[in-house]
């Protein structure tokens, strides 16, 4: 039912922001659980491109989890968002780092969600 629910809401978000650059990795089955949420955004400068690093887990926590899911959401509708990438580590793993990069002159604003199952 949870599983649904999700899928069906990933869904809306999909077709409602063609112009997002957003990021579905792995699948979200019903005994897996939102392990880390974060919001990144960063203003953008002339002819800057701004990057930020995201690591599940944090520097010094130990993850027991397998990582089963990575969703990057892209806040900016208007195609000028940032690119989320996943560097290292990731689906099927305990740990992930993602990059998120803007365009050159652009900002960005991401939510990162990472579940995953014990
Ligand atoms: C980022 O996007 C979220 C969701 O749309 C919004 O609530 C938040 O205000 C945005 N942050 C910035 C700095 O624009």
């Amino acid at each position: 039912m949870r599983a649904l629910t999700l899928t069906a809401l990933l869904c809306l978000v999909a077709a409602g922001a063609a112009q997002s650059h957003d990021l579905y990795l792995g699948h979200i089955l019903y005994r897996d659980v939102p392990l880390y949420t974060i919001n990144e955004y960063k203003y953008g400068f002339p002819l800057i491109v701004r990057t930020s690093i995201i690591e599940y887990p944090e520097a010094g926590i130990k993850n027991f989890a397998y990582i089963t899911a990575i969703v990057v959401k892209d806040h900016y509708t208007d195609g000028n968002g940032g690119f989320p990438a996943v560097v290292a580590g990731g689906v099927g793993q305990r740990f992930a780092k993602i990059k998120l990069k803007s365009q050159r002159s652009h900002g960005f604003n991401f939510t990162v969600t990472i579940f995953g199952r014990y």
